[in-house]
């Protein structure tokens, strides 16, 4: 089975095109084309991530990524595509609320012919409303062209099988033993999942406020570095362990760490940084030594609510996924410690290069919901949701 799946959630825009052989979940997964176009230099002017901002660079950019996807998996045919008048008017009306995306398709489609896809996943929530709504109407109007089935996906089941996916070796899934605990941790999003087979989700613990990206990135603001702090965060972390640097100041919280529940609170912890900051001007040594107060504090919550959530429930497995998994020093964290503590855990955390928003996640989240019968109905009733939950 061949994927197309699309991914407008946030910042990230990206259109990938897998084939899916053999079925869900041993089945084996080939990346044909990938396109991914990240809008953070936009974004950083504003210090942050505006919803329709990110919706009209997507509707800016779902064409040419289109465009690089199925030419990289040689499924673009240098033929114009042949629509009739009923056709043309449902590609219309699909895109008529995405600022000149209906125009940049058919003109595209003048000169171009795509082929042989067999499903469109597409990510349909959590995330930025404007934004995913943009993907939705994409999708719709290609399933028009490419005469197949939509699945709308939720992107944090999208984040716990980029963490399964072997892209390195055989292309697969792992298969994992269950119960297994996720832990995900993104810009949006801090949860743990027990999950006690595939697709099978129960939220067991969550942020009461924001969540660890978020912390990341409003923590990278007060101290001055620009958008998305997260990776800056990490630079400097690493660099005051290198240096040996002392503490900033007193040691930061550890919010909630003792608190008999799986859930979290991370805005305490940025109030604490704001307060250390003191609107003082810092050096660099010292932006080093806070980020690494920060993140040290943040690993150390993280670690003990999911060890926690691990003997509740005695898993099996642990999955990290979201953005903030790409942080080095949470990932070597989890991986020394778990290994000290749950020796019979295994871990699975995804390939740096899945770890953020992409559309490779989408094909595989699309892959499983297709096994579970949840293709989507009518394409008049697809709709983004912001808040969908898993
Ligand atoms: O999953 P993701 O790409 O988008 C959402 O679904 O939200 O996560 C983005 C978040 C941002 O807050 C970003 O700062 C954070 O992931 N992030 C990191 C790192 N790379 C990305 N946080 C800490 N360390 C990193 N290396
Ligand atoms: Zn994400």
């Amino acid at each position: 089975m061949r994927i197309l799946s699309i991914e407008t959630s946030c910042d990230e825009t990206a259109i990938s095109i897998i084939e899916a052989i053999g079925d869900f979940p041993t089945a084996t997964y080939q990346i044909l084309g990938n396109a991914l176009f990240s809008q953070i230099e936009i974004h950083k002017e504003f210090g942050g991530v505006f919803p329709m901002v990110a919706k009209r660079e997507h509707a800016k950019t779902l064409v040419p990524m289109l465009e690089q996807a199925f030419t990289e998996a040689e499924l673009l045919e240098n033929n114009p595509t042949e629509l009739d008048h009923n056709e043309n008017k449902e590609i219309t009306s699909f895109l008529e609320r995405e600022e000149g995306l209906a125009q940049s398709l058919l003109d595209f489609l003048h000169t171009h012919e795509l082929s042989e896809i067999d499903l469109i996943a597409v990510t349909s929530g959590p995330g930025l409303e404007p934004a995913l709504w943009v993907g939705i109407s994409f999708a719709k109007a290609l399933a028009v062209i490419l005469k197949c089935p939509v699945v709308p996906v939720n992107h944090m089941e999208g984040h716990i099988l980029a963490a399964l996916y072997n892209v390195v070796e055989d292309n697969t899934l792992a298969s994992i033993a269950f119960p297994a605990i996720a832990l995900l941790i993104s810009g949006g999003h801090t949860e743990l999942v027990l999950m006690k087979g595939w697709a099978q989700y129960e939220k067991i613990g969550e942020t009461r406020d924001d969540a660890v990206g978020e912390a990341f990135d409003k923590v990278a603001r007060l101290m001055g570095l620009s958008y998305p702090g997260g990776p800056e965060i990490g630079r400097r972390a690493s660099e005051a362990r290198t240096a040996g640097l002392p503490l900033y100041k007193d040691k930061l919280p550890r919010p909630m760490i003792g608190t008999d529940d799986c859930d979290f609170s991370f805005s305490g912890l940025k109030t604490a940084v704001r307060y250390a900051i003191d609107n003082r001007k810092m050096t660099e040594d010292e932006k080093n030594a806070l980020a690494r107060d920060f993140e040290e504090a943040v690993t150390e919550v993280l670690l003990k609510k999911t060890t926690k959530a691990i003997d509740n429930f005695d898993a099996q497995t642990l999955i990290i996924g979201g953005g903030v998994s790409a942080n080095i020093f949470i990932r070597r964290s989890f991986e020394t410690e778990l290994l000290r503590t749950h020796p019979d855990v295994e871990i699975y955390l995804p390939h740096r290069n899945l770890s953020t928003d992409n559309s490779i996640m989408i094909a595989l989240a699309g892959h499983a919901e297709m096994a579970n019968g949840r293709t989507g109905g009518a394409l008049t009733l697809l709709k983004a949701d912001g808040n969908r939950s898993l």
